[in-house]
């Protein structure tokens, strides 16, 4: 087992990350030696509940937990408030008080979920965080954001709430759709990219093992690149602006996400294009050297995603004047100055991402 740290600010608690495969059935001892409270609601989705819902349950209540499981629809589109007032029925319903802790088990979105009721039932309860998606395990598990998306918008509605522990068990991932997994990947690059080149040399040396998957691979990857959330996130619990490197890649990413109505690529497949284009802007502002460019481009272009479809430039344009980070008024992008080396740049203009997206076009020309 690997473990790390997120070291916050004396106010807010600071928190351990456990990483290692199995560790799933070890999630109620390492509960109860954090002296995690006894009686623990378990939220996962319908999916997950069937694949590692007994585990969970049983890792629990075999160290004399009380534990239940609440199951919510899979997907995006369970992430509201909808869901969380659901939630909320249920823990009244069976009594749960200040007492009482919770568990998030799942993806992305049963973290944000699970992470904002928690924050919210009785002002707030204890909880852990056990991520089962590529994604999960090395982004939305470490850093406390939580919340519910809006019909006007994602994520609108939530509150930073940091968990007692992170549980990360890599073998959960073999039963992830390979698609899932490959977006997943894309996060891990842009880990690398931004914070450590060591880790971008490990993805580029042994690629083809984490396409296919390969927990190994895979448990030394997501230490790495949660180490390196964790760093960012130390620094900057509020994200007031350190945080920002996190979104690298992320500018072109959501108006690709956004241009093409969600759905048609998921998001780590549209920040992969994004990064792309990020580099690429990277290297003709002279900041990224042309060689490493390349190994950017190169990786990332292996990386399964949909092809880019035919998208007006003025329908982009839009989308990216929607992205709030524009509409303040600067723009404070994000490109490389090296792999592992990420640099914040008040001088790109709209035009320059639109040219981005001209090159993305002339890179799916080639054969
Ligand atoms: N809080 C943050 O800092 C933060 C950061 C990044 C993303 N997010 C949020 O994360 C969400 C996306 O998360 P996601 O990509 O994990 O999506 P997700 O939670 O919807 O999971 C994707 C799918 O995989 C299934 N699944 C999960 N684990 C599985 C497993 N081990 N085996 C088989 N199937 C499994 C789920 O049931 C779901 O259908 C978005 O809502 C996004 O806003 C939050
Ligand atoms: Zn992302």
């Amino acid at each position: 087992m690997r473990t790390l740290e997120v070291v916050l600010p004396a106010e807010v608690r600071s928190y351990p990350v456990f990483i290692g495969r199995g560790l799933l059935a070890e999630l109620g001892r390492i509960a109860a030696e954090r002296a995690f409270p006894r009686r623990i609601a378990v939220i996962t989705d319908e999916t997950v509940a069937g694949l590692y819902g007994d585990t969970a349950l049983a890792a629990l209540e075999g160290v004399g937990y009380a534990a239940e499981l609440l199951a919510i629809p899979p997907g995006e589109g369970a992430k509201t408030l909808d869901t969380a007032a659901m939630l909320y029925d249920s823990l009244i319903q069976k009594k749960f008080d200040r007492g009482c802790g919770i568990c998030a088990l799942g993806g992305g979105v049963v973290g944000d979920v699970a992470g904002f009721v928690a924050a919210t039932y009785l002002r707030g309860l204890p909880w852990i965080q056990v991520p089962t998606t590529l994604l999960a395990q090395v982004d939305s598990s470490v850093g406390g954001k939580t919340g519910v998306n809006h019909p006007a918008g994602k994520n609108l509605i939530g509150a930073f709430w940091q968990p007692a522990f992170v549980l990360v068990d890599p073998e959960v991932l073999g039963t992830l759709p390979r698609r899932q997994l490959h977006a997943g990947l894309a996060e891990v690059v842009k880990t690398a990219l931004i914070g450590d080149r060591e880790l971008f040399a490990q993805l580029e040396g042994n690629w083809e093992g984490f396409l296919a998957g390969d927990s190994e691979l895979l448990e030394g990857a997501i230490h790495r690149a949660c180490r390196v959330k964790a760093e960012v996130v130390s620094r900057d619990e509020r994200e007031t602006g350190l945080r920002r490197v996190l979104n690298f890649g992320h500018t072109l990413g959501h108006a690709l996400e956004a241009a093409t109505g969600y759905g048609y690529f998921l998001h780590g497949e549209a920040v992969a294009w994004g990064m792309i284009g990020a580099a690429w802007l990277s290297w003709r502002r002279g900041l990224l050297g042309e060689g490493e460019g390349k190994r950017v481009e190169s990786l990332l272009l292996s990386l399964p995603k949909p092809l880019l479809p035919e998208i007006p430039r003025e329908k982009f344009r839009e989308h990216l004047r929607r992205d709030k980070k524009i509409v303040a008024g600067r723009l404070h992008y994000v490109l490389l100055a090296g792999i592992g080396e990420a640099v914040v740049d008040g001088g790109v203009r709209e035009e320059d991402l639109l040219s981005a997206l001209e090159y993305l076009r002339t890179l799916e020309a080639q054969p």
